[in-house]
């Protein structure tokens, strides 16, 4: 099982876990604030060890929208297949909200069309 390190928290979860639920069961009141769709990049992460080169489409589009590809990834939009080291940097205490945002389904949402960092980079 991989698993997520957080500072000084680490914790196991099963493979495929989708990242924004794994930051939310390791105690981080990371943004979700569009419920997980790829809309909001609330749900930004600092990834300093394991960043998956699958991505969504949804996941790029927005990214690039946003001048944020290479910087940091969309956590609803990633799947926990390897052990990951992340910084989640929009949180309840940082934005000041009073919540987090709709709750987020298991699967990444909408339907995953997969590419890759490299090609969406050389698309941008
Ligand atoms: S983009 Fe809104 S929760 Fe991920």
């Amino acid at each position: 099982m991989p698993t997520l390190t957080i500072g000084d928290v680490s914790k196991s979860f099963p493979e495929g876990t989708r990242l924004v639920n794994a930051i939310e069961a390791l105690g981080f009141d990371v943004g979700h604030r569009c419920g997980g769709k790829a809309r909001c990049t609330t749900c930004r992460v600092e990834v300093q060890d394991g960043e998956p080169e699958a991505m969504t489409e949804a996941e790029a589009v927005k990214l690039a929208e946003n001048g944020l590809l290479g910087s940091v990834r969309l956590s609803c939009q990633v799947l926990l297949d390897q052990d990951m080291t992340v910084t989640p940097v929009m949180t309840l205490q940082t934005e000041g909200w009073t919540d987090t945002g709709p709750a987020t389904a298991d699967a990444i949402e909408p339907e995953p069309v997969w590419t890759t960092v490299s090609e969406a980079k050389e698309r941008s």
